[in-house]
């Protein structure tokens, strides 16, 4: 049987045009979706079939609103947008196997269907809510949740703008009914919501007792209708979520029975709680299977600020691609902050990791190590070692082992820390690799080896080191940054795609330009 893995990123608001809070969500999937895509069997089997689905969210009152605001019939408004998110996601390399807009045909039918089923069992029933709303976070707050501004005004504990009144008549969804039993998965999940402290944090937001949740408005028409009740479209965190199910063409599609229950779902940390929450009752209402996991990472600010249009500081990931490279950008966002945690962006650290990390760190190691397999060996990676002399040969003196024990490594650990979904230390692990040979080349220095008859062994032998560990980065940088092991690849000049199994032995390289030419700070 093969093993499948299903992640998907939440579907992102088409108010908004794609800004590096966007990318980073996206990035952080995408090379999860490689990781997964690339574990061959032996033979080249595939050993994982991947399905990594993204999209956007395209109904409800904040799109209603931007929509009017920008002179435009909804429809139209948000074709535009969701082009913006797929014109983005193909710059950054994304690759997505889906792409689900919830104004969809596929989409809306299924959301009709979960609605229709959950009335019919009685896990919808007929109400009026009265209460606040945040438009911005498209979220329903208790009077004693929110926060007070300076002349008394009720603002959003989320995101701290003005709430308003709503008093409709709605459909109410049973999510009481789910606690007990929402609050045993998550104490037989330890890990279903990572980090841990997410998990603390809606589970006790769980113990706290789980109010019933209107899920259909009255006030304005953009949303998915229901069948019972013309006048009610579906609350759009209700028709969002169920996303996750519609792709896969729930109930009877061959996609679903394949690939449900998701593996990871990825998302920013304030949207933790309606997945833990909403969707795992309305998927223990419909008797499906939980997700997994849930990630939920942390939030980047922009030079110490919220990353905001009034303030004027949005950062655009595709003029930074364009400017510095696509690569450049997926590796500062996924290097710079530990998954999970908060972090800042400033040109400034943007510049000092290219620099440090891809200019110096590997693109030297890359350049450097070819340009001496010229010099000494005329371009040809040396062949010295038959079979079971290897390892022996090649671990020649104490630095050499404490290298090889180090590739050793590093499999291991990047696997670890992937499956853990901290993408962050997967990188930092092979960065470990890198500047422990960029070391090995001032220690052993090849120019003294070269210098001296007798020890062509060990020069050839340092050179083959260093040549395998640019193999196996070009390897374990494919998920994170594509084009550059493409390139590193083609330079090393091996075939096929980049693995682990490839064989250096007696290749001729191929020097090319550098990977990362310099960013001079003004
Ligand atoms: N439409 C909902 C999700 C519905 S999922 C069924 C939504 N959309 S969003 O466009 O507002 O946000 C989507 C993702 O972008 C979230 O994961 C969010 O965390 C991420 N980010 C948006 N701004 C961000 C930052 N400044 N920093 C990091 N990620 C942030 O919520």
């Amino acid at each position: 049987m093969t093993n499948k893995f299903y992640l998907t990123t939440p579907l992102y608001y088409v108010n908004d045009v794609p800004h590096i809070g966007h990318a980073y969500t996206t990035v952080a999937a995408d090379v999860l979706a490689r990781y997964y895509r690339r574990q061959e069997l032996p033979g080249g089997k595939k050993a994982c079939e991947v399905f990594f689905l993204t999209g956007t969210d395209e109904h409800g009152q904040k799109i209603w609103q931007a929509a009017e605001e920008h002179g435009k019939k909804p429809q139209e408004f948000v074709d535009r947008m969701a082009g913006g998110f797929k014109t983005a996601w193909l710059r950054l390399n994304i690759s997505n196997d889906d792409f689900i807009r919830t104004t969809e045909e596929r989409h809306k039918r299924v959301v009709q269907a979960v609605f229709s089923r959950l009335l019919e069992q009685g896990d919808i029933y007929k109400g009026d809510y009265e209460g606040w709303y945040c438009v911005p976070c498209e979220s329903f707050w208790n009077e004693t949740e929110l926060k007070e501004g300076e002349k008394g005004e009720k603002l959003c504990p989320d995101c701290g703008r003005k709430v308003e009144i709503v008093k409709e008549e709605t459909y109410f969804f049973k999510l009481s009914k789910y606690q007990d039993r929402l609050e045993k998965h998550f104490e037989a999940n330890p890990n279903f919501v990572c980090p841990k402290s997410r998990q603390n944090e809606a589970l006790n937001f769980i113990k706290q007792g789980l109010k019933d949740l209107s899920i259909t408005r009255t006030t304005f028409p953009w949303g998915v209708p229901i069948k019972e009740d013309s006048k009610h479209v579906v609350y759009v965190w209700f028709d969002a979520l169920i996303n996750y199910i519609s792709a896969l063409g729930w109930p009877d599609g061959e996609k679903f029975k394949k690939y449900w229950p998701a593996d990871v779902h990825i998302m920013g940390k304030e949207i933790v709680r309606f997945h833990a929450v909403i969707w795992s009752c309305i998927l223990m209402a419909l008797g499906l299977d939980l997700p997994k996991k849930i990630f939920g990472h942390g939030w980047w600010t922009v030079e110490g600020k919220k990353m905001s249009k009034s303030k004027g500081n949005v950062v655009d990931p595709i003029a930074l691609a364009d400017q510095y490279g696509v690569d450049a950008v997926r590796y500062f966002l996924m290097r710079e902050v530990k998954f999970g945690d908060d972090g800042n962006f400033s040109m400034q650290s943007f510049v000092n990791r290219y620099n440090a990390d891809l200019a110096n760190d590997l693109g030297n190691l890359l350049s450097r190590t070819l340009t001496m397999v010229d010099k000494y060996f005329e371009g040809i990676v040396p062949n010295l070692f038959p079979a079971p002399e290897c390892d022996k040969r090649r671990n020649f003196d104490d630095l050499s082992r404490t290298l090889t024990d180090k590739i050793k490594d590093v499999f291991n650990s990047v696997s670890l820390e992937m499956k853990t979904v901290y993408v962050s230390k997967a990188l930092d692990e092979i960065w470990e690799l890198i500047t422990q040979a960029n070391k090995y080349i001032e220690q052993e220095a090849p120019w003294k080896l070269a210098k001296d008859e007798n020890k062509k062994d060990q020069l050839a032998a340092v050179m083959y080191n260093l040549v395998d560990v640019l193999k196996r980065v070009a390897f374990f940088v494919n998920p994170f940054m594509p084009e550059t092991s493409r390139k590193m690849w083609q330079q090393l000049n091996l075939s096929g795609k980049p693995s682990l199994e490839a064989s250096i032995d007696g290749v001729k390289v191929a020097k090319g330009e550098p990977l990362f030419p310099r960013i001079q700070k003004s």
